[in-house]
């Protein structure tokens, strides 16, 4: 692995609570509240190591401000998949020939029912009024977000179809409700789109569709009136599950170029089809948000020209060659034509960007900046803010500093939206030690640099909760 970035991928084991780190700078005292993060922890037991940084055992980060104070705490889930770790055995999901995606695989074998597995070391929601870490699988852990002391496991009370289901769950604050989907596999493959409204934790599904394969869909957006799927063709062969050498979910994945990617809009009251227009084969993992703008919808997402990323994530890819043979995403506008079914498709910022967000207020309204890594630095990863309606862009990049998921927090009150911060994780390979930065929202002038006890690995996503109690 390259020397620089492999640190990020070293696994740790000690675990803090509510240590205080030293913060250079100032972060504003106007920011109350948590940011929760997952991601993996460990990649390693005994001498064996799974396969794909998708498979890391799952560690929750907890960066808690108050007063211009942070104090950072971080703790494994305590899962079957952390049990079977202590014991000696990894639990992988995605690419790792272990207990997690191979239980799947042997109960399509069998044709009985699936046992996914617990390491959900993917994204956080709130879901009932319970902290629930989430993955592909379809289990969800309980956790308290306080002490990130694993309380158990979530259930939904339904009984909604799921052999995969997504990590990444819209929070919509304008309709205090979630909305995500499931996949269904069999003869008749479905995804199943559905909202759970606040406090409740019975799904209600909004619409069942026919699925193209299925497809591996990681992510999905929302309007104030549609659900948006992007159904790539980089489909999940269920047939293959039959072949005994299959080693997880990656080997059921199969790129089809010569297919078209089918975008499906959703009516987010009636659950109709209101477009599905089709073009060349692309892969997205995020969205990054959608609107209705008069008689068309936008859609802004971050596309790949195929399904080479998922690859290029293992281990061993990222070994040979760390991120710079990852391939960059592309933010993208799609302007969807429901009425003629034809959507138009435009690139937004000419860097590579990935894991894009946008200010939780504009979830499903029409946002003007995203906030993403800038992936194309040698040597580092930066962080672009795009602006989308004017085309142009700032980046913050420091050599060596690979920055991770940047989560914009707008000021309480504020009217502008980039009045506010960007709060972002990253690991310093050289000096070989993570940090937590603080920007600000407008200028990406960096505001605090916050040391945190040791180097954690590379993680995946998080959500800033301002109803935490400090
Ligand atoms: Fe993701």
């Amino acid at each position: 692995m390259t020397a620089s970035v492999a640190i990020g991928f070293q696994s740790v084991t000690d675990e803090y609570n509510d240590h205080r780190p030293p913060v250079e700078g100032t972060v504003p005292s106007w920011l109350s509240g948590t940011l929760i993060r997952n991601g993996p922890g460990r990649f390693a037991v005994g001498g064996r190591r799974v396969s794909h940084w998708f498979d890391g055992l799952a560690m929750l980060r907890r960066y808690a401000f108050d007063e211009g104070e942070v104090r950072y705490s971080n703790r494994f889930l305590r899962t079957e998949a952390f049990a079977d770790a202590q014991s000696g055995t990894l639990t992988g999901q995605f690419a790792t020939d272990t207990r997690g995606w191979r239980r799947i695989l042997d109960s399509l074998r069998s044709l009985g029912l699936p046992e996914p597995t617990d390491n959900t070391n993917v994204h956080v929601a709130k879901l009932d009024d319970t902290f629930v870490a989430l993955t592909e699988a379809p289990r969800r852990v309980a956790f308290d977000p306080v002490t990130l002391e694993t309380t158990g496991e979530f259930r939904f009370d339904d009984d909604l179809p799921e052999q995969l289901t997504a990590a990444h769950l819209v929070a919509d604050p304008h309709r205090t409700e979630t909305v995500g989907f499931t996949t269904e596999f069999g003869i008749r493959p479905q995804y199943h789109v559905y909202r759970v409204p606040d406090g409740s934790r019975q799904r209600e599904c909004l619409a069942s569709i026919p699925a193209r394969g299925p497809a591996y869909i990681h992510d999905c957006s929302v309007t104030a009136d549609h659900v948006l799927l992007v159904e790539s063709p980089l489909t999940l062969s269920v047939w293959r599950a039959l072949n005994p050498f299959s080693q997880g979910a990656i080997d059921l994945l199969d790129w089809n170029p010569d297919q078209q990617t089918r975008l499906l809009v959703i009516d987010r009251d009636t659950g109709d089809l209101v477009a599905d227009p089709t073009f060349e084969a692309t892969f997205c993992f995020h969205h990054i948000n959608a609107f209705v703008d008069g008689d068309e919808i936008v859609l802004d997402l971050i596309e790949f020209p195929d399904g080479e990323i998922v690859d290029s994530l293992s281990l061993s890819a990222l070994e040979a060659g760390g991120f710079s043979t990852v391939p960059p995403g592309r933010l993208m506008r799609y302007r969807i034509d429901p009425t003629a079914n034809r959507v138009d498709r435009t690139q937004l910022f000419a860097g590579g960007m990935e894991l894009p967000r946008v200010v939780s207020e504009k979830t499903g309204r029409r946002h003007r900046y995203a906030y993403g890594q800038a992936t194309d630095r040698d040597g580092a990863n930066g962080l672009a803010k795009v602006d989308c309606e004017a085309g142009t862009s700032l980046e913050w990049f420091e050599q060596s500093v690979y920055v991770e998921e940047p989560i914009p927090i707008q000021r309480p009150g504020a009217s502008a939206e980039d009045d506010g911060v960007v709060l972002a994780t990253a690991i310093d390979v050289e000096q070989a030690r993570s940090l937590l930065l603080v920007f600000d929202a407008e200028t990406l002038s960096l505001l605090a640099r916050v040391v945190l006890p040791h180097t954690e690995p590379f993680g995946f996503h998080g959500r800033f909760f301002e109803s935490i109690p400090q």
